[in-house]
């Protein structure tokens, strides 16, 4: 996911064409998706306490990507700052906090 943020950020910067901004949105959106759902697979076999409150997080990062690739598509200009860094920025620090109490959580139930 750090690999897909990294070619996000150099893209922009690069003033990669609205096509090529909007393959990489996607690739994220997908991992992102994927990742969220083996996540929550988890939550819930093991009654993560903070499932809800999580899962309601997974759902707004979701959206917040999936509503940059629609501005993309629809060839609204974004800012690299307000627009590409907030998202992938609120996704890692999900990432780094959130989900490293999840992981905590599942080690204390023996899962790696
Ligand atoms: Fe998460």
């Amino acid at each position: 996911m750090i690999a897909l943020v990294n070619n996000l950020h150099a893209a922009v910067e690069a003033c990669a064409n609205k096509d090529d901004l909007k393959d990489l949105l996607v690739e994220l959106v997908e991992f992102t998706r994927k990742h969220f759902s083996t996540e929550e697979k988890l939550m819930e076999e093991y009654d993560y306490p903070d499932l809800a409150t999580h899962h309601k997080e997974h759902r707004l990062l979701l959206q917040y990507l999936i509503d940059l690739v629609d501005a993309v598509s629809s060839g609204k200009k974004l800012t690299f700052c307000s627009d590409y860094d907030v998202s992938t920025d609120w996704v890692l620090i999900h990432i780094s906090e959130c989900d490293k109490s999840l992981g905590a959580f599942l080690n204390s139930k023996g899962v790696y």
